[in-house]
């Protein structure tokens, strides 16, 4: 079976890659398989100056999820094209690179250095960190500054860009149709809900940083959902994410609207996880009559509007 999907700047062999963050570089996971395999890779957002992060504790295990507040730890822009993408170089998976910063200036020039380098296949425009003081968040809940950093960043990127929208927001529709309207060629979502654990022997914040991002499958109906929206009003494809942990999981993400589905969280878990599910997709898509990943793309609400009458021309 074909699974492969076209997107801007992304030709990829199958829908599967890696969420940022929960990949690092790829060096540890190419130990334990072949990382051709993937459709793309994401990497680790990427800042202008080396980050170090926020202190530990910042990992909290959840009922069926975790909370991270790591704070954009990475090593910078340039010691990420010097020191880290070439070690991807030797592998035909397309490079999404995550793009951070504290201000506009940082983000624009984070999103230069990588465009420049022509390192990399597209820029994942990351306005949705939960987890630092500036940038990040603020970007992501409001929408006009959030459509000034597309196009900003649009303007000086020759590669595609696509925003990762924050589910921290009353309506993420919103978000998205203000970074499309500003240019976006593709969405990501979604990042981390904000979420907090207590520990009741001590009745402190677990976490250094008090609040963190929640991840993993606790999350996914919420991202179903948001995608589920977001695809009936947007025209750029989605990139989907939140949750997912297997074969099933990938086919109901694609069926709500995502073009191709990301895999974060599960990766600490079983390392494998990416390449059993990219194994596994024929088989399931077969059992569910699909010919293709484009058949599954926004099933959930194409069927209704395909049966609703006056719809056809
Ligand atoms: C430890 C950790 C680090 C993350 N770092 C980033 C990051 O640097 N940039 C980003 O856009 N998202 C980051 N994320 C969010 C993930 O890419 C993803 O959007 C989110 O975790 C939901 O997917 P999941 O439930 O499959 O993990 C991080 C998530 C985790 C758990």
């Amino acid at each position: 079976m074909n699974l492969s999907v076209h997107l801007p700047g992304l030709s990829l062999q199958n829908p599967i890659l890696p969420a940022s963050g929960c990949f690092g570089f790829g060096r540890e996971y190419s130990q334990f398989y072949d990382l051709n395999k993937l459709g793309a890779i994401t990497i680790k957002a990427a800042t202008g100056e080396t980050r170090f992060g926020n202190t530990t504790p910042r990992v909290a295990e959840t009922s069926s999820g975790m909370l991270n507040a790591i704070g954009l730890q990475n090593p910078g822009v340039e010691k990420i094209i010097s020191d880290e993408i070439p070690f991807l170089e030797q592998y035909s998976t397309p490079i999404l690179a995550n793009v951070a910063g504290s201000t506009e200036e940082e983000y624009e020039y984070v999103a230069k250095t990588l465009s420049d380098s022509g390192k990399v296949s597209a820029l994942e425009l990351n306005i949705s960190c939960p987890n630092v003081k500036e940038g990040g968040i603020q970007f992501g809940t409001d929408p006009t500054l959030a459509a000034s950093l597309t196009k900003k960043v649009k303007d000086i990127s020759d590669v595609p860009v696509y925003v990762k929208l924050s589910p921290n927001t009353s309506d993420i529709k919103e978000m998205a149709i203000a970074v499309e309207a500003a240019g976006a060629d593709g969405l990501s979502m979604i990042n981390t809900l904000v979420g907090m654990k207590i520990d009741i022997g001590t009745g402190e914040p677990i976490l250094s940083n008090h609040t963190g991002g929640l991840s993993g499958p606790a999350i996914k109906p919420i991202a179903i959902r948001m995608i589920y929206e977001v695809s009936q009003v947007v025209n750029i494809p989605i990139i989907g994410m939140g949750g997912v942990t297997c074969k099933e999981d990938v086919l109901e993400f694609l069926l709500a609207g995502a073009s191709a589905v990301a895999v974060g969280t599960a990766n600490f878990r079983n390392p494998l996880i990416c390449p059993e599910l990219i194994d596994a997709l024929p088989e399931l898509l077969d059992q569910y009559a699909y010919s293709s990943i484009e058949e599954c793309i926004g099933r959930s609400w194409k069927n209704a509007r395909e049966s609703a009458p006056f719809s056809r021309s």
